[in-house]
């Protein structure tokens, strides 16, 4: 049967560190309170003046991806990328990635699945595979969320914790009767809180879609229930993570690397008290990078790679939630 098999990742996080202290020449803020509240040392963003959007940043993500896969972008059947921030309303980035790779008719689909757009794109990767309908997959994660930051008190919770990047990864349909690959997953969504990180303008409900009111009103920035989603992402990690386990007929020691997704140090330490795994069995970088959203995951799995984490046969657990609201986990392992 054909498994789904990870063949090469890659990562790109813009140069320019933006140091908490930073943040306070715009607005009521210090290194204390970021730090204590999420972990968060520093973030990564793009020069103000680049014009430099998240197909870019997954742009050099998927060359690396690419390389190590030994694959030419020829050799793609299908490019799916996630993203909240396009570089554009549309078309989608996956549309402005593919032609930057030099192609000109594999086909290219964008995801907005926010904080678990790996895990939505990895479910959809793994369905294309098994169904036959492509092989040679790459995934993108990526985001420019800094041009989209309101920098003044208004929106220091949401300004405060959000960083760019990409990551990518090549992704191959291998025959095998081995247990490798995607064995376990479970995603949700449930968009009664869809109100509690949001970003509403321009909006095709609204007419017109976009006024100097609104953006006076601050509708043109993303707002979030901090308090809500942190109590939310509490609950919903540690049930869904047993969720997998129990599919894949596995208990927590089973797991050699927990990748949770980087959206708050607090949350993850919770979790990992939750569901007791050793210190060294779960991966954050938020200290670095802020949460980077669709590129969390990923760029946290080609950092474990790089760093030697994950020897051959190594069975990982991916995990995280975010705006929708959506959820979900999934247990991969190594060929
Ligand atoms: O990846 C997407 C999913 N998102 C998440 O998972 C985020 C989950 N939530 C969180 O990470 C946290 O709720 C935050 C980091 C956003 C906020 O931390 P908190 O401990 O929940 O703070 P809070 O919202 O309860 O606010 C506490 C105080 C408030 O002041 P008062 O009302 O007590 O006077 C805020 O106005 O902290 C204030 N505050 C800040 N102070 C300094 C909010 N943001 C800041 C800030 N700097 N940046």
């Amino acid at each position: 049967m054909k498994k789904t098999i990870i063949r090469g990742t890659g990562r790109y996080l813009p140069e320019r560190v933006v140091k908490n202290q930073e943040m306070s020449q715009w607005m009521d803020t210090s290194d204390e309170w970021i730090e204590q509240r999420t972990g968060i040392q520093e973030r990564r963003w793009i020069d103000e003046d680049s014009k430099v959007g998240a197909s870019d940043l997954g742009l050099i993500a998927s060359r690396i991806a690419l390389e190590r896969a030994g694959w030419q972008p020829e050799d793609l059947d299908l490019i799916i990328f996630a993203t909240l921030s396009p570089d554009i309303n549309f078309p989608g980035s996956g549309c402005l990635l593919q032609s930057k790779l030099g192609l000109k008719s594999t086909p290219a689909l964008d995801i907005r699945q926010q904080c678990t757009g790996f895990l939505y794109g990895l479910q959809i990767a793994d369905a294309y595979i098994k169904s036959g309908h492509a092989n040679r997959i790459l995934f993108v994660g990526g985001e420019v969320h800094s041009t989209g930051l309101e920098r003044a008190n208004r929106g220091r919770d949401v300004t405060v914790i959000f960083g760019d990047g990409a990551g990518a990864i090549c992704l191959e349909g291998v025959e095998t009767d081995e247990d490798v690959g995607l064995i376990a997953t479970s995603l949700h969504a449930q968009g009664d809180y869809a109100e509690s990180l949001m970003l509403e303008a321009p909006a095709s409900r609204l007419s017109p879609r976009l006024t100097h009111e609104m953006i006076d009103d601050g509708r043109v920035w993303p707002k979030m229930d901090g308090r809500n989603i942190f109590k939310l992402a509490i609950t919903r990690l540690p049930e869904i993570t047993q969720t997998v386990l129990s599919k894949a007929g596995l208990t927590i020691n089973d797991i050699d690397m927990v990748f949770p997704h980087q959206a708050n140090l607090r949350i993850n330490q919770s979790y990992q008290k939750a569901m007791g795994i050793a210190d060294d069995k779960i991966f954050n970088n938020i200290q670095k990078y802020g949460n980077t959203t669709a590129g969390s995951i990923p760029i946290a799995l080609d950092e474990a790679i790089e760093k030697n984490l994950l020897p051959e046969k190594s069975t990982v657990l991916f995990v995280g939630l975010g705006a929708g609201l959506t959820w979900g986990a999934m247990i991969y392992r190594f060929l």
